[in-house]
């Protein structure tokens, strides 16, 4: 795995989107501060210098480029795993690429495909919240850091070599075929809940039944069960959790 580490840089995701076709599949860059840090549905990520874990990891390895609606699951369950070595509690994912502590939001996940006709490379990128004592502004959805949960400051070069280590393990794991499903639904954070989803374009209140091996959610819309996809990555979307 190739490390580049950038002190400042507009956004880890963007700078592996710009550079993919001169970089080895596993490129991982990190930053300890984003001045154009992107997060999902197009909303800014703001994190304070040196605060929070934020990388990006680029794939380009066919067998893995095939199998990536399970990616941003998979890079959920290796920030769970990460999280649960150092020592937290109550750490679930919440579908597609979330990650939750103690019901709040701990680490989101943006997972970019670069296509020509076919998928040529995904770029996974991770905000983890470390060190942050507060959070100032609105939040879609309540944030916390390790810090506010452990009272203890983490060192966060430590933590992006763990990642590291936990992400190539479990992509290779991936690739020779293992069955992730079950430790995905170990941490499934929403179900048996309700949530609102977009289904055919209708927003509806729907109740999670359960992931699928594909990585798309079971869910119960009108008494009926349907399958949907995270939209983020889909090609076909008939789908999404808002
Ligand atoms: C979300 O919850 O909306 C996803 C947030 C993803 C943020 C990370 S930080 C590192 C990488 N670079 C970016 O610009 N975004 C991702």
């Amino acid at each position: 795995m190739d490390l580049i580490h950038f002190e400042t840089i507009d956004s880890t995701n963007s700078w592996l989107k710009n550079n993919w076709t001169e970089l080895e599949d596993m490129t991982f860059v990190s930053a300890d501060y984003q001045t154009a840090g992107r997060g999902r549905r197009e909303r800014r990520w703001n994190s304070p210098r040196g605060q929070s874990l934020m990388f990006s990891l680029l794939i380009k390895d066919s067998v893995l480029l095939q199998k990536h609606q399970l990616i941003s699951l998979l890079a959920a369950y290796s920030v769970v795993q990460l999280l649960e070595d150092s020592g937290i509690e109550d750490v679930m994912i919440k579908w597609p690429n979330d990650v939750y502590a103690s019901g709040k939001k701990i680490c989101g996940i943006l997972l970019e495909g670069i296509s020509q006709k076919a998928l040529q490379c995904l770029i996974i990128g991770a905000g983890l919240n470390v060190n942050q004592e507060r959070f100032e502004g609105d939040y879609l959805h309540e944030p916390v850091s390790m810090y506010q949960l452990t009272g203890k400051k983490t060192d966060i070069g430590e933590l992006r070599l763990q990642i590291c280590g936990i992400l190539s393990e479990n992509l290779s794991k991936l690739a020779k075929g293992h069955d992730f499903l079950p430790e995905f639904q170990k941490y499934d954070y929403l179900k048996g809940r309700r949530v609102r989803a977009l289904i055919n374009g209708e927003e509806k209140t729907v109740k999670a039944v359960s992931l699928n091996p594909d990585g798309t959610l079971r869910v119960l819309v009108d008494d009926r069960e349907t399958d949907i996809t995270s939209g983020e990555i889909s090609f076909h979307v008939r789908g999404e959790i808002l």
